[in-house]
């Protein structure tokens, strides 16, 4: 793991932002693990009013590394509370994320504090932040996240316990081809997106305990396995231009793919990547939020 430059002027996150890369996988440090609103109880309240709104995802510790991610709720049922599952975490057997925090008043201002003091040096390098989301994941002891990919940057930050995170640079086509994404960032399809464990080798493997975290930029694979005790996990989100030109052009060749066009990587081709925007703009239902959305904040799950 690469050690990372302690800053002392960061007051939840710190980053070098002299070396900072938006596309670049990297290890970071943080301060919010003795955070009050990421104490349990204040969780548990959290999660009652998620959980209302439907905004509680959740699956047993059945589902492993090559579990479709988009259907392990269904395949692998936790039939507890959310609020049973946080009070009984280290018995629950189960996984569960509190969706889009921001939803909350009291989160949404945790979400606002944290992204307002990156937004500065992440402007520098990468303009146009947008659709800011926050994510908590509680998680029963050796529970796994199966091998996904989003379409958010990410920054995702150990609070509580140990887990290993697997994380896979986002142009590494072998991991995930470049139909997997074109498919993806048409219509959030993951079928192609399939795990294999010899991917783990040429994983960069951050192994998190709280303090520490890592960055991860829009579309870079990951899996996650958690230590032996209870996990709490927050992650911080959000679009920039450049995630969503990636993602208009990935949709793009997406649609061309469904008329069974195989075009060439995005970027090599200027006549595929032109053919694919007129063709998201003639199928007109096109409305991936990942392309278009421009609100401060996230309103709805990914
Ligand atoms: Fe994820």
């Amino acid at each position: 793991m690469t050690a990372v430059p302690k800053i002392d002027l960061a007051q939840w996150i710190d980053v070098d932002w002299e070396t900072f890369d938006p596309w670049r996988i990297q290890a970071v440090n943080h301060h919010l693990q003795d955070h009050p609103q990421l104490r349990l109880e204040a969780l548990v309240a959290l999660a009652q009013r998620l959980e209302a709104k439907g905004s509680v995802r959740t699956h047993s510790d059945s589902a492993k590394a090559g579990t479709p991610f988009n259907s392990a709720p269904d395949l692998f049922p936790n039939a507890a509370s959310s609020v049973d599952t946080l009070r009984n975490l280290a018995s629950a057997q189960a996984w569960m994320s509190l969706l889009n925090i921001q939803k909350d008043p009291l989160y949404r201002t945790l979400v606002r504090d944290v992204l307002d003091e990156l937004q500065p040096g992440i402007e520098k390098h990468d303009p146009g932040m947008s659709y800011r989301g926050g994510w908590i994941f509680v998680t029963s002891p050796r529970a796994v996240t199966p091998f996904h990919f989003d379409t958010e940057h990410n920054f995702i930050l150990q609070v509580q316990g140990r887990k290993r995170v697997y994380v896979w640079p986002h142009d590494d086509v072998e991991v995930a081809s470049e139909h997997a994404r074109d498919l993806f960032h048409l219509n959030h399809e993951r079928y192609l997106l399939r795990w294999r464990d010899a991917f783990r080798e040429r994983a960069h493997v951050f192994e998190l305990q709280p303090g520490q975290g890592a960055y991860m930029p829009s579309t870079s694979p990951h899996m996650v396995e958690n230590g032996d005790g209870p996990s709490i996990t927050i992650s911080f989100t959000y679009y920039t231009d450049s995630t969503r030109e990636n993602a208009r052009l990935h949709a793009g060749h997406g649609a061309l793919r469904k008329l069974g066009l195989q075009p060439r990587p995005i970027g090599q081709s200027g006549l595929s990547d032109s053919l694919g925007g007129l063709l998201l703009r003639l199928r007109g239902e096109y409305r991936n939020k990942a392309v278009h959305a421009r609100d401060e904040y996230a309103e709805e799950s990914a």
